[in-house]
């Protein structure tokens, strides 16, 4: 359990803290909530009490004895607020401390995470982008605003991020520092990210198929992480079991031929291309057009071909200094052989990354939680275990490293 502190400014997107509140007290977080004057005018005290269950700090004056101003920075593992108004940032990345709020953010030592809500003509305005910047730079996480509806008719870029998206980015900075330092510098601005999830599914007839038992968790979490890190990013999706985040263009397919197709159609432009997918590597011959009958006691023989190899066309066509990474699950009785098998693995399939995750000791998948070895053309780059956001983002950091030229 964590001590979070949850500030809210003065927007209308204040409504949306509650749902935020919410999932952190679901997940098991201990959560104070700071509003700001102009947010009690949105939501008031008493929802933030009953919500959180603790009392709602409002301002530095009334509990001087407590010395809330130090203490709610100092005691906190990390700060969130959402939503961060343009006001709000500009007094933040002045230093000023004029309410709690301000207070706690100068005094915060752990990871802060602002959530900008606005309007568009707010967020674009070079003094708001400077103030981004320099919180950026001094290691402050600044979500970039979803592009949606706004308060009045007018719809771009200034709407608060989903709740679910912020609560991603939140633990994801409160678990893992260097994720924190990269989603604050945004690393992977400019760049095209395209990531494959899912397993495939091979029509038998027009109701069954032969699948797989890929979550596309994996493939979520790296889509997710790319955009923490300010990437545009593309997630071709076979079948996946969870939510990708709103900013993600999503490409939904179902079998392995229609995976080929979309991933060759993304791929020219991509820097990053991560094949964490699991197409299927046989399909039925020739599907039947009409429903597969039962006929007396015979049992039912089925003809497959091996699929398109989607990575092995994707290294094929590989623009210059486009990183593609392929995935591999062996069964390997310690690190060593794991390691002989992915350089085998990795040569042969020709990508400029490997993820290799020893299954030796059951699948991972649908898990929460993954363990990984990084397999570059020059040897192991890294190692990651912890939950899929953790792996994803050191994935991305040896690809951003692979792409650098900088690798042993
Ligand atoms: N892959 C692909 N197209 C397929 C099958 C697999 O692009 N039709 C990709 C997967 O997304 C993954 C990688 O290939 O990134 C896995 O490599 P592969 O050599 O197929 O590994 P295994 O399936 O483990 O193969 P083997 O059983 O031969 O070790």
């Amino acid at each position: 359990m964590s001590r979070i502190v949850l500030g809210v400014s003065g927007g209308i997107a204040a409504y949306k803290a509650c749902l935020l509140l919410r999932l952190f007290t679901e997940a098991g977080h201990d959560v104070h909530v700071v509003p700001t004057q102009n947010a009690l005018q949105f939501v008031g005290e008493t929802t933030w009490a009953a919500l959180s269950g603790k009392p709602v700090h409002t301002s530095v004056m009334p509990e001087a004895h407590l010395v809330n101003h130090v203490r709610l920075g100092r005691e906190a593992d990390l700060v969130v607020v959402a939503p961060a108004t343009a006001d709000l940032i500009a007094r933040a990345a002045s230093g000023r401390a004029d309410d709690l709020l301000t207070n706690v953010l100068l005094t915060a030592t752990c990871p802060v995470v602002l959530a900008p809500a606005m309007h568009t003509e707010m967020w674009l305005h070079a003094a708001t982008q400077a103030n981004v910047n320099l919180l950026r730079s001094r290691g402050v996480v600044v979500l970039e605003p979803a592009v949606g509806r706004l308060t009045g008719a007018d719809s771009g870029p200034g709407r608060l991020p989903e709740p679910e998206d912020i609560e991603a980015s939140a633990l994801a900075a409160l678990a893992d520092a260097g994720a924190a330092a990269a989603m604050a510098s945004q690393d992977l601005a400019g760049r095209r990210v395209l990531v494959s999830a899912g397993g495939t599914r091979e029509p038998l007839d027009p109701v069954r198929f032969v699948g797989n038992n890929s979550s596309g968790l994996m493939g979520v979490a790296l889509a997710r992480a790319a955009v923490q890190r300010g990437a545009e990013v593309t997630l071709v999706g076979a079948n996946l079991a969870a939510e990708p985040p709103a900013a993600v263009h999503v490409v939904t397919v179902v079998s392995t031929d229609d995976l080929a197709t979309a991933m060759a159609a993304e791929a020219g432009s991509a820097d990053i291309v991560v094949m964490a997918a699991a197409p299927a590597d046989f399909t039925p011959v020739s599907p039947s057009a009409t429903k597969l009958k039962k006929s007396g006691d015979a049992g039912l023989t089925v003809e497959f071909r091996q699929t398109t190899d989607v990575l092995a066309g994707l290294v094929a066509s590989r623009p210059p200094k486009q990183v593609v990474i392929g995935f591999a699950a062996e069964t390997a009785s310690d690190e060593a052989e794991l390691i002989a098998l992915g350089t085998t693995k990795l040569a042969r399939r020709g990508c400029q990354l490997l993820v290799l995750n020893n299954v030796s000791g059951g699948a991972v998948f649908g898990a929460p939680d993954n363990h990984v070895l990084l397999l570059g053309p020059d040897g192991v780059l890294g190692r990651s275990a912890g939950t899929k956001t953790t792996v994803a983002h050191a994935i991305l950091d040896a690809a951003i490293t692979v792409k650098e030229g900088k690798s042993a």
